[in-house]
């Protein structure tokens, strides 16, 4: 598959994943991409902002093959193979494969096939569902012909998400500047060399397998997982805190970024503002953020309309260049021009 698959990630939760990829979706959509979200933590918020509580409903309910990407793989866990994806088409150019609480139900089966994909024989089964989200990502991409496939996760280290990160090209890690982000950084650079490696291994497992010359048109994600950055979150700091404390947090990033996930060493102090890594610092968009999940839209495209006057407008312009600047930044980093 060529279209780059963007994943973010933290197993600290709460650090604005979802809005960000909701954001961003929008914004690589106005700036004519056509773009495919996957929808991989099991809560499903990122579904939930794009389509409302009945649509949801209706989708859950009818349990159509593909309509959701737990509908998609969940054959694999009978003796069925993956299903063709069932896109939403929300808005022009975007385009959502719906998440689905009872995805967390496939966990055990991709836990389970973990050990036994590195086995003599049987392979063909493990790699199958060990790589079902990325060939799923694949038939989706292909539908629709997108330029880029962006998809959020839950916040944790499970199955699913090592499943979601094999599938993934690059890797952009959103940050709070507190004690807890900090240290949830610390442990994801090693984690993502983990993952990189054992998957490898099952790779080079596969390619010396009979099964492989068995199966000639199977193919699987390279597990690339290549980091483009980091987003430092201004509204994950508690208001009570002085300015003091951000700062402290803050500028202890690009250090750590540095070591736990680039393994390099640090000799000079970087500060944020001047790291390349440091893809945006977002704002704390305070009230403009329930006016846009009420409305069903990204920030930017709030009007005077939707209640956003006076200052609300002008914040609302900031958003549209921050975002756009994100996208791009973002697209750089990915190797494809706007
Ligand atoms: N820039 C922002 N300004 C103000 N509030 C924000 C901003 N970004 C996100 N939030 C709010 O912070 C909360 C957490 O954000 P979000 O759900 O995007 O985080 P997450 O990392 O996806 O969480 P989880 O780990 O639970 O999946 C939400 O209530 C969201 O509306
Ligand atoms: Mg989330």
């Amino acid at each position: 598959m060529s279209t780059p698959v963007l994943t973010f990630f933290n197993n600290k939760g709460g650090v604005g994943k979802t809005s960000l990829i909701y954001h961003l979706a929008w914004m690589f959509a106005s700036l004519r991409k056509r773009v495919v979200i996957i929808d991989l933590d099991p809560q499903a918020n990122l579904t939930a902002a794009f389509l409302d509580e009945d649509k949801i409903e209706a989708i859950w309910n009818q349990q159509n093959e593909g309509s959701t990407i737990y509908q998609c793989v969940k054959p694999l866990t009978g003796v069925g193979d993956i299903a063709e994806p069932v896109l939403q088409n929300v808005a022009t150019d975007l385009y959502l494969l719906p998440g689905d609480v009872s995805l967390s139900g496939y966990e055990d089966t991709l836990s389970a096939e973990w050990p036994n994909s590195m086995g003599d024989n049987n392979l063909y089964r493990p790699m199958r569902i060990l790589s079902s989200f990325w060939q799923v990502m694949k038939m989706a991409s292909d539908k629709i012909q997108a330029d880029i496939i962006l998809v959020d996760i839950g916040p944790n280290l499970g199955a699913i998400n090592r499943s979601v990160l094999v599938a993934t090209d690059y890797v952009a890690i959103p940050l709070g500047a507190d004690l807890f982000s900090l240290q949830g950084l610390k442990n994801l650079g090693p984690t993502l060399r983990t993952w990189k490696s054992l998957w490898q291994k099952r790779l080079d497992n596969w390619g010396d397998s009979a099964e492989n010359n068995a199966y000639p048109d199977f193919n699987l994600p390279q597990g690339q997982m290549k980091p483009v950055g980091y987003l430092c979150q201004q509204h994950s700091v508690r208001l009570d805190r002085p300015v003091k404390a951000y700062d402290k947090w803050v500028q202890r990033i690009p250090a750590v970024y540095r070591e736990s996930v680039l393994r390099e060493e640090v000799v000079d102090q970087i500060r944020l503002e001047d790291d390349p890594y440091c893809l945006a610092t977002i704002k704390h968009y305070r009230s403009l953020i329930p006016m846009a999940q009420e409305h069903r839209k990204p920030i930017f495209n709030l009007t005077s309309a939707d209640g956003a006057i006076g200052a609300h407008a002008n914040a609302v312009q900031d958003a549209k260049k921050d975002f756009k600047r994100l996208a791009e930044k973002i697209a750089a980093k990915m190797g494809f021009i706007i």
